[in-house]
């Protein structure tokens, strides 16, 4: 499996997730800002991914500020901490990880500022290690209900990628497939950025699990014609009541899992889970450039000066979620009640 993102000495390096699957090269981040733009570009993306990002960012930009007294450390720093957060609106595991790295800062309040730059390299280090360990325990508890053959469906790119490794939903796919199941995965490719087609396919690939793309739009069809077992998907956030916020294209497939009695689980970990939420209603969707629907690359592919619409995630309610597996466990509904028991 190929690093998402590491330390590289003082930088920060990513796989370049736009060039995937035809070139695998790191993206050089050598100050926070190169950080914010990648993760606003899609050089990283995925809710864990870009979390993890936020943080070594963060701890780089940290590392550069040249002042001696810890109240103007502290005021650069959440500037800089301002700005990351507001790379993606979506996913809360960015929010997550700048507060976590915010709670170090304040916590080293006593010490010096080379000690607070140490201990957020540290505890970016940290947030990486954790993040993969989450995932193996997400795949755990979510493999028991995978059957023994099965395929599964998924949306988007939950995996390696979209994580500091291992994957969320795709962790589940590998835990299952480590268990000794035969495990199979249909792919939707996903418009527009395609990572079904570029990412789910490659990762899958490499790790030697069947993987079929299908087009976003053949979903449905599959799924009457019995040739899906499960759905499972990763996502960017969840509210209190259990909606879920993740890639456009997510509802739809959730609404026909339903239709036809399938069941479709969320793989997320608990940092994905906003509390301060009560309902997906109110969960921020980002909106991207409707550039990305209209044209591939520089060529336009409709009618010059079509207008396009292009919100990057929707909100699955509750009601079509048939279980939400996390680190902890599995949260079963009533989601309102079961997810305030895990906090
Ligand atoms: O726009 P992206 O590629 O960042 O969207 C990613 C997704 O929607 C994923 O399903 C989600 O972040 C979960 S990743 C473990």
């Amino acid at each position: 499996m190929i690093p998402t993102i590491e330390w590289h000495g003082k930088q920060v390096r990513m796989i370049d997730q736009r060039k995937l699957p035809h070139k695998v090269g790191w993206h050089i981040c050598r100050g926070y800002k190169d950080v914010v733009k990648a993760i606003e570009g899609m050089v990283i993306r995925g809710a864990p991914a870009i979390g993890v990002a936020a943080a070594m960012g963060l701890a780089m930009g940290a590392a550069s500020i040249r002042v001696k007294s810890l109240d103007a450390f502290r005021d650069r720093f959440t500037r800089m901490a301002d700005e990351m957060s507001k790379a993606r609106p979506t996913a809360v595991n960015l929010r997550w990880a700048v507060e976590r790295m915010s709670r170090v800062v304040e916590k080293g309040a006593s010490g010096s500022v080379e000690s607070v730059k140490k201990a957020l390299r540290h505890e970016s280090e940290k947030i990486l290690a954790q993040d993969i360990e989450i995932n193996k325990k997400i795949g755990r508890h979510g493999q028991r209900l995978v059957p023994k053959k099965a395929t599964i469906l998924t949306h988007c790119n939950a995996g390696s990628l979209a994580t500091g490794g291992y994957g969320t939903a795709l962790g589940v796919v590998r835990a299952a497939q480590e268990a000794g199941k035969d495990v199979a995965v249909l792919a939707d490719e996903t418009r527009p950025w395609l990572q079904g087609l570029r990412l789910t396919a490659f990762e899958l690939m490499q790790d030697r699990i069947p993987v079929t793309v299908i087009a976003d739009n053949a979903a449905g069809s599959f799924m009457r014609r019995k040739r899906v077992d499960l759905v499972v998907t990763g996502a960017d956030r969840i509210a209190a009541n259990g909606d879920v916020a993740n890639k456009i294209g997510t509802y739809q497939i959730a609404v026909l899992a339903k239709e036809n009695r399938i069941p479709f689980y969320v793989a997320a970990p608990l940092s994905t889970i906003d509390l301060t939420l009560a309902s997906g209603d109110l969960i921020p969707v980002e909106e991207r450039n409707p550039r990305e629907i209209s044209h591939l690359g520089d060529k336009t592919l409709g009618p010059s000066g079509v207008r396009a619409a292009n919100p990057a995630f929707d909100i699955t309610p509750s009601k079509y979620v048939t279980a939400i597996i996390t680190e902890k466990g599995i949260i079963k509904p009533p989601f309102k009640t079961g997810i305030k028991r895990f906090f």
